[in-house]
């Protein structure tokens, strides 16, 4: 049995050039783990606190005091028990004491120090029952940003194509083919001004909610033609952003709940939405269950700052049928054995998960096999930029060597 040697955490910065936390995990069989945490600008209410008071630097001064010494000496096999150790030394609901990043940091080196000591990948060591790593993820790549990633651009936050394919290779080429084809429209439409990319990677221009969704739709269409495969737009509203006072308050239009689930059943329809991420704010549970019978066989309806990856929120999403889809993102809670929790609770109530990575993220390739190892139904990752590109890079890797051993 192999035990945690030492943990060591440090400062390093995301793609906003923000600070974060980098933690190592060696074990005494010599294997080591190495991970860093991403950080949200549209944060739900109810994800676990990224840092404690004090930001980074008392995260690391607690880590080094308090952390470390409680996970020395642990079983480098039990990762639910280092998960456990890690809540039972925070003390806290949301991790406020440790801060949700410290935790998410460790957690993810301790898995990868296990894999590496077993000499296996990532994947295999989160992968759930029924999942044989051979099903692939579509990619829901981000083409376009608004919101909180973007200054100037429209009040939704993320335009996305969403492409399926058995091939990880050709679901990442559709996708940044609707990438491309979206930054000449832009171009065409807007051929004196300068265009630039949002935090996600996508286009940022100054288009309407609705002019975002016509070019979106028509490069997928495109690329869909052009590829021969299918290709179909998807949108992330993160709707709690622009919900105040009881209203959706869009640049062209205020909307009550009703109209907001009308507005986005009628989208849904119009252009053939497939994803359709938070349209609604994260205390709407009702509003959702109504879309989600709405639109539901149609399009995957997704909860994000909704569930915050939380069991117990989405176990209220799945009695009132709120969504066909939850978005997992391990730094929401804290863990991977939380995480796999609410994935294996949303597996065997028939939701679909997707994979996400954050607006501010790593150069890190762990996210596609948490996607592989937990049979997403989707990876959601940016296209552009070295956070984004790392993450369909070991996506690449990994339908490689699925190849090459079905060969
Ligand atoms: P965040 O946004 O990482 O800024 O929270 C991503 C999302 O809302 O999906
Ligand atoms: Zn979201």
């Amino acid at each position: 049995m192999s035990r945690v040697e030492s943990v060591e955490m440090r400062a390093i910065l995301d793609s906003r050039g923000r600070p974060t936390v980098e933690a190592v995990v060696r074990l005494r069989g010599g294997a080591s783990g190495t991970a860093g945490a991403p950080s949200g600008a549209s944060t739900g209410a109810h994800e676990v606190r990224a840092f404690p008071d004090g930001g980074v630097p008392a995260a690391l001064a607690i880590a080094r005091s308090t952390v470390a010494p409680a996970l020395r000496g642990l079983d480098s096999a039990d990762l639910a028990g280092f998960d456990q150790a890690l809540h039972a030394v925070d003390g806290t609901s949301d991790f406020s004491r440790i801060g949700g990043n410290t935790a998410t940091a460790l957690s993810l080196a301790a898995h990868l120090a296990h894999a590496a000591e077993v000499g296996r990948p990532l994947w295999q060591v989160l992968q759930r029952p029924g999942v044989d790593g051979t099903r692939f993820p579509a990619i829901v790549g981000n083409c376009l940003n608004g919101g909180r990633h973007a200054i100037g651009g429209p009040d939704i936050q993320e335009f996305h194509a969403f492409a399926p394919s058995a091939d990880p290779a050709e679901a990442i080429e559709a996708a940044l083919e609707v990438h491309r084809r979206v930054g000449e429209a832009l171009h065409a439409r807007f051929p004196k001004q300068a265009l630039g990319l949002g935090d996600e990677g996508g286009w940022v221009a100054p288009v309407g909610n609705v002019e975002a969704l016509e070019i979106l739709a028509g490069a997928c269409a495109a690329a869909s033609d052009a590829l021969g495969r299918p290709i179909h737009p998807g949108l992330d509203l993160a709707a709690s952003e622009f919900f105040r006072d009881g209203r959706y308050r869009y640049r062209e239009q205020t909307l009550d709940t009703e109209g907001q689930v009308r507005f986005v059943a009628e989208l849904v329809d119009r252009y053939g939405l497939r994803y359709v991420e938070d349209p609604l704010d994260q205390e709407a549970f009702e509003a959702f269950a109504e879309l989600t019978r709405a639109v539901g066989e149609k399009a995957m309806v997704v909860g994000d700052d909704l569930y915050t990856t939380a069991l117990a929120r989405l176990e209220r999403g799945i009695a009132l049928h709120a969504t066909n889809a939850v978005l997992i993102k391990v730094n929401q809670v804290g863990t991977v054995t939380d995480t796999l929790a609410t994935v294996d609770r949303a597996r065997a109530a028939g939701l679909a998960t997707v994979t996400s990575h954050r607006s501010g993220d790593l150069p890190e390739g762990w996210l596609a096999h948490v996607a592989l190892g937990t049979g997403a139904a989707g990876l959601k990752c940016g296209l552009l930029g070295g956070e984004r590109v790392a993450k369909l890079n070991e996506l690449l890797r990994l339908g490689a060597r699925h190849r090459e051993s079905h060969r």
